[in-house]
């Protein structure tokens, strides 16, 4: 498969709502980069936005999608990208993993948890080190939805848990519930890419023997998690809900991610009254649990 880059630059204060456009439009990954009139930035936590006035966005699509129809969809969408010129690149599916692989370095979460790239050597050998590489499936720990997920595990951890993580992507949330003491972890996603990439992150970090993947409605009838996972969007997260709220154990906890901060409250009111949701937030994200 060959994939193509389509990029364009934006104000900063329309980066997000574009790069959740693009994601929504079939974008497999979204970068940000400096626009023309860029200061140096330092100094940013994961999920920090540069403050640059002009932010330059980096779309990677399958080759095959037609362009014509997502470059006029965030034009309608957005009326002040009308006349902003938008630029397509083909890559080389070689070259796309390697610019991955250089701009994702260790990041930290928590006092000793942290995600390296493989082909760097963790930061503090004692910590919790994920080895990961994300393949053709979103889940670094860059993206502020992933990074409350992680920042949320470091603080509650997963000891004994059989963890469910729907929309594994990279199985980043799975693998590290594993190494932080979860019994047994799955991994589900509509992508076949992400299970493959998953499967490769479980092997890469020793926990393949306790984690398994499945494609979106295969999973086991009675399969019941005490920790479900779950970073899709706003709308997919309160269809699933039926779904996600039949795979729960009694006293289960359920954390939601990507969802917008304004979205928050449309989501804990569609999955009341069952749940009472709590949010945390980081940037324009909102991360929501429970105990059940
Ligand atoms: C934002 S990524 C999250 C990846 C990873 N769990 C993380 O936290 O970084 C969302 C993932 O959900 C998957 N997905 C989207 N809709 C889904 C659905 N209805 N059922 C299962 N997976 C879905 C996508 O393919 C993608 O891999």
């Amino acid at each position: 498969m060959t994939w193509t880059n389509l990029q364009f630059s934006c104000s900063h204060q329309l980066a997000r709502e574009t790069e959740t456009a693009l994601e929504e439009l079939g974008a497999t990954a979204v970068t940000f980069g400096e626009g023309a009139d860029a200061a140096p930035q330092f100094q940013l936590e994961p999920g920090d936005l540069p403050q640059w006035e002009q932010v330059q966005l980096t779309a990677l699509f399958d080759s095959r999608q037609d362009f014509g129809r997502i470059t006029r969809a965030l034009r309608r969408r957005f009326p002040q990208l009308a006349d902003t010129p938008m630029d397509l690149e083909a890559l080389p599916e070689q070259d796309w993993e390697r610019a991955w692989m250089e701009q994702f370095k260790p990041i930290h979460f928590g006092h000793d948890l942290w995600i390296c790239p493989t082909s760097c050597a963790p930061p503090d050998p004692a910590a919790t080190n994920i080895m990961l590489d994300p393949g053709l499936a979103f889940g670094t720990g860059t993206h502020a939805t992933t990074a409350l997920c992680m920042r949320w595990l470091a603080q509650h951890r997963a000891d004994g848990q059989i963890v469910l993580d729907y929309g594994c992507g990279s199985g980043i949330l799975a693998i590290t519930a594993l190494k932080l003491g979860a019994r047994q972890a799955t991994g589900v996603d509509i992508d076949p890419r992400a299970l493959t990439a998953s499967r490769e992150n479980a092997l890469k970090n020793a926990v393949s023997d306790r984690f398994d993947t499945c494609l979106h409605g295969e999973l086991r009838e009675d399969f019941r998690a005490d920790l479900l996972f779950a970073n899709i969007l706003a709308n997919t997260l309160i269809e699933l809900k039926p779904l996600l709220l039949s795979r729960l154990a009694p006293g289960a906890t359920i954390v939601l991610s990507g969802v917008l901060r304004d979205q928050a409250q449309q989501v804990c009111a569609a999955f009341r009254p069952e749940i009472d949701l709590q949010v945390e937030t980081l940037d324009d994200w909102a991360l929501l649990y429970s105990v059940a």
